[in-house]
């Protein structure tokens, strides 16, 4: 009744802000993400019938702000499996956790790839994407490899989450600067619910976002760096402009950020393949080509502000590990 995973984070480059339901976490609109590789997060879970409820512990220490998320997520694998027995529940991650950089993603991700194969169960991937969903509406993606589509369905699940590209298909790098290494003060989640409830681009936002996300399913199909490079900017400076227009508004990023973000676009300008996105936390991630790799992570290095500079591929979905 024990198993380890790793998963990986992921960032959105079609964005997702909002929830059409918070009871389920079901987002209002579709994204499209890279699921990366470099930051790593392992997770072992550990059942057992003498628990008494589920324990958390997030590198190193007892965390109970995560504790009833985690319960939620098990208490649906538990529900689908039929088991009852609580878990402990031990994540590690390499890199800076609840500071922008998806370690919810990549957490809730392991999360389920451990615990479904400590049960020895056999869970369709549609079900797995709906657990890890109740944990992160991001994580679902980190569940698949390379360029992933979270889409809105029909189904009983209301969205579908399948890889549209494998790490091989389309190389490209993501060099994430990390301006701060400090926890974000506004969750994802209160974000997403003040900017559902207070601004007026909130609905814009929805109503123009399927659009984004058609166009940038072509732009990957015909591997058009590109217009993906402008349409990703433009759809992450949206989902900023929905923040910041909420009440009280929400600015996640720093002067660092708005540096880094000036600094890739004088880099495009000057030819060079590479665009940025930032989530809700003031790192900024510049999507490159690979050849133009060394000179985007030298770059990010020489900015004031900067304190780490993160070297990432696209990588592969959660797994468990032998
Ligand atoms: C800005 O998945 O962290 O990174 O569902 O409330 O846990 P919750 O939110 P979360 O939100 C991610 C938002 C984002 C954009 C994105 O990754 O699509």
């Amino acid at each position: 009744m024990q198993a380890t995973a790793i998963a990986h984070p992921n960032v959105a480059l079609i964005k997702y802000w909002g929830k059409q339901d918070v009871a389920i976490n079901l987002p209002a609109v579709g994204s499209l993400s890279l699921t990366l590789d470099g930051l790593t997060t392992r997770t072992s879970v550990f059942f057992d019938p003498e628990f008494a409820r589920d324990e958390v512990i997030i590198n190193g220490r007892l965390d109970e702000q995560a504790q009833p998320r985690v319960a939620r997520c098990l208490d649906m694998l538990r529900a689908y499996v039929g088991v009852t027995d609580k878990a402990r529940v031990t994540t590690e991650n390499d890199f800076p956790t609840g500071a922008g950089l998806a370690s919810s993603a990549s957490g809730y991700a392991a999360l389920v790839a451990a615990a479904t194969d400590a049960l020895g169960a056999d869970v369709p991937a549609d079900e797995l994407d709906l657990i890890a969903r109740i944990g992160s509406g991001s994580a679902p993606r980190s569940l698949h490899d390379g360029i992933v589509l979270l889409e809105k369905s029909a189904g009983p699940t209301g969205m579908h989450c399948y890889s549209v590209a494998a790490p091989g298909d389309w190389p490209l790098s993501v060099i994430v600067a990390v301006t701060t290494r400090e926890q974000k003060s506004v969750s994802s989640t209160g974000g997403m619910e003040a900017s559902r409830a207070t601004s007026s681009c909130y609905q814009r936002w929805v109503e123009t976002h399927p659009a984004d996300l058609r166009a940038a399913i072509e732009h990957v199909e015909q591997r058009d760096f590109e217009a993906l490079a402008e349409l990703s900017e433009r759809s992450c400076l949206k989902m900023h402009a929905v923040a910041m227009s909420s009440d009280p508004p929400l600015v996640y990023w720093s002067g660092a950020t708005v540096d880094c973000m000036q600094r890739i676009r004088e880099l495009h300008r000057s030819g060079t393949p590479v665009f940025f996105t930032i989530d809700a936390g003031p790192q900024l991630k510049a999507i490159c080509l690979p050849e133009a790799a060394d000179q985007v992570h030298a770059a990010m290095t020489e900015m004031p502000g900067v304190v780490e500079v993160l070297d990432c591929r696209l990588g592969y979905g959660a797994r468990v590990e032998a």
